[in-house]
């Protein structure tokens, strides 16, 4: 099912992102991973190229705020590997200090790829049809008292993937939209600042009642959601005790 395909991943030069890349070049998927950390996404590109060979994975410095950048790396991975089938838009921080930058990230930078995503995949457009998984947490499901503004581009990311998943023109032209949301993994994201000694006594009670994944655990579940079939519009949350489909209601008019 993967072999000869071609995947894009935001924020692939570490922690989940890297970890889905490398579950797809293990199953003889290319992958395109995008990143605005060079130095971080240089080395992990030259690490998968040694293993899985130079063709099969590129690198593209891309930072998901900026539309050009994004664009660009579309571009460079359709000529690259003549074919994109599986976009995951996975880039994301916590920031509730600059709140802004959390939501450009977590939140716009999802739309922005997510409608490229579209406009390469549709098959009216000129694409093959495919997949765009978007990766959105716990924290689009359930509220969190010590990150709101995180919670709140979680939550957005999880009703605007639905949203298209469920737009008969999307149906129609062959393109599925899930959301992947991961309970806690060990990734540098766990190292953020929160705003004050309360949050952060509030953030480790949390992590110590969840337990904190390898990612591996949270990259078996997307290549599970990826197998799945029959799951457009899916929303799997993925925790250290199991991996679930949400049921989530959608209204018929
Ligand atoms: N690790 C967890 O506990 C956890 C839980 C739930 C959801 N998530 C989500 O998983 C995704 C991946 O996070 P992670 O845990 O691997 O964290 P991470 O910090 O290890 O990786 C995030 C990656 O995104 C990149 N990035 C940040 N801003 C970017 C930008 N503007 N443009 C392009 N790339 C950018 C970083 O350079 C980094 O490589 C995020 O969306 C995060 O919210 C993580």
């Amino acid at each position: 099912m993967f072999t000869g395909k071609a995947a894009l991943i935001t924020g692939a030069a570490q922690g989940l992102g890297k970890s889905f890349a490398s579950a797809l070049l293990k199953k003889e998927c290319k992958v395109c991973a995008a990143d605005n950390n060079e130095e971080k996404l240089q080395a992990t590109v030259r690490e998968f190229q040694d293993i899985y060979g130079e063709n099969n994975v590129m690198y593209a410095k891309c930072d998901v705020t900026k539309e050009h950048d994004l664009e660009e790396t579309f571009k460079r991975a359709k000529s690259a590997f003549n074919r994109i089938d599986i976009v995951v838009n996975n880039a994301g921080v916590v920031d509730e200090r600059n709140w802004e930058r959390c939501l450009d990230i977590n939140l716009t930078g999802v739309i922005r790829g997510t409608l490229l995503g579209l406009k390469y995949l549709r098959k009216d457009l000129g694409g093959a049809g495919g997949t765009i998984v978007n990766v959105s947490s716990m924290a689009g499901i359930f509220p969190v008292e010590y990150s709101p503004a995180y919670c709140a581009s979680k939550h957005g990311v999880v009703g605007y993937t639905r949203s298209w998943a469920f737009h008969p023109e999307v149906v129609k032209n062959g393109v599925r939209l899930l959301c992947l949301c991961p309970a806690y993994a060990k990734t540098d994201i766990l190292n953020f600042q929160p705003e004050s000694p309360e949050d952060l006594a509030q953030a480790q009670k949390s992590m110590e009642a969840l337990g904190i994944m390898r990612v591996e655990e949270v990259s078996d579940a997307f290549i599970k959601l990826l197998e799945d079939s029959d799951n457009n519009g899916s929303v799997m949350s993925v925790t250290k005790q199991n991996t679930i489909y949400w049921k989530m209601p959608v209204p018929k008019f």
